[in-house]
């Protein structure tokens, strides 16, 4: 039975990159998104040119009954589910105060709940599968606090918190990884409305060099892209956090 690697957010930028990723190195897809014609070109595309099976099932992770929907579609055709790969996700920029309250709480349950719950949903399909793995598409934002985005810090920081207990939970059953980028280029800064911030104007990496790391590197609980990234990690673990916030407070703008 041929065994299939699920990927959330895979219409665009990093998810799109990991779907090319993993279909070059042999994978069966399950490709999800909203936007189903460029899933389903994608697909076109990832067939033609890898002979992989890829199948194509639309969901709206912002609705918790879009995350059931895409459980039970997956568990009732049997696709035997080998890979978990949650990466859809999106943020915000300014101050909380002043952001639209629906986007906050859609930002959680895009970012975190949809992510918990596909998981948890998931994890008897994966189990039964020869070599299971999950990836989580974290941030180099989870390792500290982020003014004028802090929503979207906060809920990455949920997603390397729970991926690492994960790791150590399944350890030996499950490889969980997750996976921190710094800036990217993808549709993520202009749907966050911060292309104007200094954080993106800094240098980004292609969607296609994170995609390529983060799976090379799966097997690693947490994998950091890009040797500024690290460095950037590195430094604000011996950095005041108070000066820490007040630096992402400024770059964040
Ligand atoms: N780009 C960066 O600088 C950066 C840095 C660190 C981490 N990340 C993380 O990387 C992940 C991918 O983001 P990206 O940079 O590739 O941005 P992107 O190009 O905007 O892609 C986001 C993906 O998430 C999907 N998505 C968003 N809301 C959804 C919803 N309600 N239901 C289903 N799918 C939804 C989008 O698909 P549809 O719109 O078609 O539904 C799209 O495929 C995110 O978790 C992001 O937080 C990005």
């Amino acid at each position: 039975m041929s065994q299939y690697t699920l990927i959330t957010g895979a219409s665009s930028g990093i998810g799109e990159s990991l779907a090319r990723e993993y279909a070059e190195s042999g994978h069966d897809l399950i490709l999800t998104a909203r936007r189903t014609d460029r899933l389903e070109k994608l697909a076109a595309e990832l067939r033609e040119r890898h002979g992989r099976s890829v199948e194509v099932v639309s969901a709206d992770l912002g609705d918790p009954s879009g995350v059931a929907e895409l459980a039970d579609t997956v568990i009732a055709r049997d696709w035997g589910l080998q890979g978990l790969v949650n990466n859809a996700g999106f943020g915000d920029s300014g101050p909380f105060a002043k952001r639209p309250r629906e986007k906050q709480l859609a930002m959680i349950q895009v970012n975190v709940t949809a992510l918990v719950d596909l998981t948890h949903r998931l994890l008897p399909q994966l189990q039964r599968a020869q070599a299971p793995f999950i990836l989580n598409v974290a941030s180099v934002a989870a390792f500290q606090a982020g003014p004028n985005m802090a929503v979207y810090y906060a809920s990455k920081a949920f997603v390397l918190s729970f991926s690492e207990s994960l790791a150590e939970e399944l350890r030996g059953r499950v490889s969980v990884s997750a996976l921190c980028p710094g800036p990217t280029d993808s549709e993520f800064a202009e749907r966050a409305e911060a292309s104007k911030a200094k954080l993106f104007k800094m240098g980004t990496m292609t969607s296609q060099q994170v995609a390529e790391i983060g799976v090379k590197n799966q097997n690693r609980t947490i994998v950091i892209p890009g040797v500024r990234n690290k460095m950037m990690v590195w430094s604000g673990k011996v950095t005041p956090r108070a000066l820490l916030r007040r630096v992402a407070y400024r770059i964040n703008r």
